[in-house]
């Protein structure tokens, strides 16, 4: 195993999008930013240097952080955030995970253009579970704003209305040529009878997204960097958060040019969207070598924004390969967390707020942050009076139930196996909440429409589930998902959409210490940022 060492300094940068000159922020010069790429068993140490004017923290999406919370990177849970000019080295292992994952900021709005690839290879001497692929091909997809994007944010939470929609959808940090003043559209150039891994990343802050490519089929291989078997489709499906990999073949000579193109997966209700539907389409270009660079690309047919049976058909489709998989089959604990919006009196430094705002729940807890210090610091110190409570419910709540804003956490004992039911409101207004766990990746039991009943436990599938760090829990629907609780600390649960955080989607699990060498909390880093 080696050390893989970055730099990242974040820092404004101007760029041009949609016909406009915008400032955002970057990590060193580049939209997306640099992929870090290690192989498992790595040690990976990124140093990073705020030379932004917000205060900002890094989150490493989908990384285990065995044994080291204290770089997980979401703001106020494990850490105060990177003032501006400070620095924060954050630094950990990549213990028995491959596959596709990203990093992203994990304060305010700005993971809309802080954010990059993050590859981990088989261990050296290893290798993939599929034919080696000839050619590797990340791909970024994300959201534009023509305006700051924390000001977005900061309007949103100032009226208590939701955010405005993005501008446009960008593979790689471009729009593509089908956007007004597109000078420049992502393009792989590969050659005829050879197998690309594709390694597809969405994130998009607020959008779920579907991905195709003109005249080719997806052999999918991995989704959140665990194996899948084998799962041959058309369409790709990343809610905010989620990664694919997938192989395509190419072709024979002289195969041409394909687009590959990116719309929105959008189950939004009109009852709670805050501007109309966008069907606008970012692109990227799979070109054969030897075909023209001027020759048009064959477009491929996109589902509707609404096409949830597609979405559902890709997602319930999906299975873990059995080698890799063994669910624990005993629960210690188990949660129903039921997922609501609603509203909640505006509260007094929502300046332009009128009445009410929109806030969302877990079991009617709207999680807010502490302010002066972080729940992992609060935890270690054995200090939590004042910081968080450990009442959070375990459900299911009584309907009708009441709304309450709390930091409320779930303890959770050492290596306990916990099962939870995911359940979306089956009402108007109904949405996809994209649910991540920190810390752990988990078991899809099972998943479907209506509302979840105990008889629904005997299609739990515990012989080849799919494994995620984020599962878009269905429109009107429920999921089961299991995990064991092996890493003290505070990990964050919560909705990918980002506008959803704010408003109070989410909540935290405090993992105890175990008492073996190796299961105890470790001490926080020397140069662990303060408040
Ligand atoms: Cu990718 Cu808590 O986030």
């Amino acid at each position: 195993a080696a050390t893989a060492n970055y730099t990242f300094t974040v820092a404004s940068m101007r760029v041009n999008r949609l016909c406009n000159s915008t400032d955002i922020i970057a990590v060193n010069g580049q939209l997306p930013g640099p992929t870090i790429e290690v192989n498992d068993g790595d040690e990976v140490v990124v140093n990073v240097t705020n030379g932004s004017p917000y205060n900002l923290t890094i989150h490493w999406h989908g990384m285990l952080q065995l044994l080291t919370p204290w770089a997980d990177g979401p703001s106020m849970v494990t850490q105060c955030p990177i003032q501006p000019n400070s620095s924060y080295a954050y630094r950990f292992n990549v213990t028995g995970q491959e596959g596709t994952l990203w990093w992203h900021a994990h304060s305010s709005f700005l993971r809309a253009t802080v954010y990059g690839a993050l590859i981990v290879k088989p261990r050296n001497g290893s290798a993939y579970p599929f034919p080696t692929p000839d050619q590797e091909v990340p791909l970024v997809l994300g959201e534009w704003w023509s305006q700051n994007v924390v000001d977005v944010e900061k309007d949103a939470l100032m009226s208590g209305q939701l955010p405005s929609r993005s501008d446009a959808f960008t593979v790689n940090g471009l729009t593509g040529q089908l956007y007004p003043c597109a000078n420049e559209t992502f393009t792989v150039v590969v050659e005829p009878n050879t197998t690309v891994l594709l390694r597809v990343i969405n994130a998009a802050l607020n959008t779920h997204l579907f991905f195709k490519l003109a005249g080719h089929n997806f052999t999918v291989v991995a989704v959140d960097a665990c194996y899948t078997a084998n799962h041959t489709t058309d369409t790709l499906v990343l809610a905010p958060g989620n990664t694919v990999d997938a192989l395509i073949f190419t072709g024979p000579k002289p195969a041409g040019s394909y687009y590959m193109a990116v719309q929105p997966h959008d189950t939004i209700s009109p009852a709670t969207m805050a501007t109309s539907d966008d069907d606008s389409t970012a692109t990227a270009i799979l070109r054969y070598n030897g075909t023209s660079p001027t020759a048009t690309p064959a477009m491929p047919a996109m589902p509707t924004s609404s096409d949830t049976s597609t979405a559902n058909a890709f997602y319930f489709g999906l299975r873990g390969v059995k080698a890799f998989t063994a669910v624990p089959t005993k629960v210690d604990v188990n949660m129903t967390i039921e997922l609501g919006l609603g509203q909640l009196p505006c509260d007094s430094a929502q300046t332009s707020c009128n009445g009410t705002a929109f806030a969302a729940a877990m079991n009617g807890v709207s999680f807010r942050l502490p302010t002066r210090v972080s729940l992992l610091e609060a935890q270690f110190k054995g200090k939590p009076a004042g910081v968080y409570t450990a009442d959070f419910p375990d459900g299911p709540p009584g309907s009708g139930m009441a709304m309450v804003e709390g930091t409320k956490v779930r303890s959770l004992p050492y290596n306990s196996t916990v099962e939870i039911v995911l359940q979306n409101p089956t009402a108007v207004p109904a949405e996809n909440h994209p649910i991540h766990l920190h810390g752990f990746n988990f078991f899809v039991l099972a998943q479907g429409l209506g509302t979840f009943t105990p008889g629904n436990a005997s299609a739990y599938n515990l012989v080849d589930p799919v494994s995620r760090n984020t599962l878009a829990v269905p429109t009107g629907g429920w999921a089961v998902i299991r995990f064991v609780a092996n890493n003290p600390g505070m990990w964050f649960f919560h909705c990918h959409l980002d506008a959803h955080v704010p408003m109070g989607l989410g909540m935290v699990f405090a993992v105890q210490n175990g008492t073996a060498p190796g299961s105890i909390l470790p001490p926080p880093p020397a140069d662990l940022p303060m408040c």
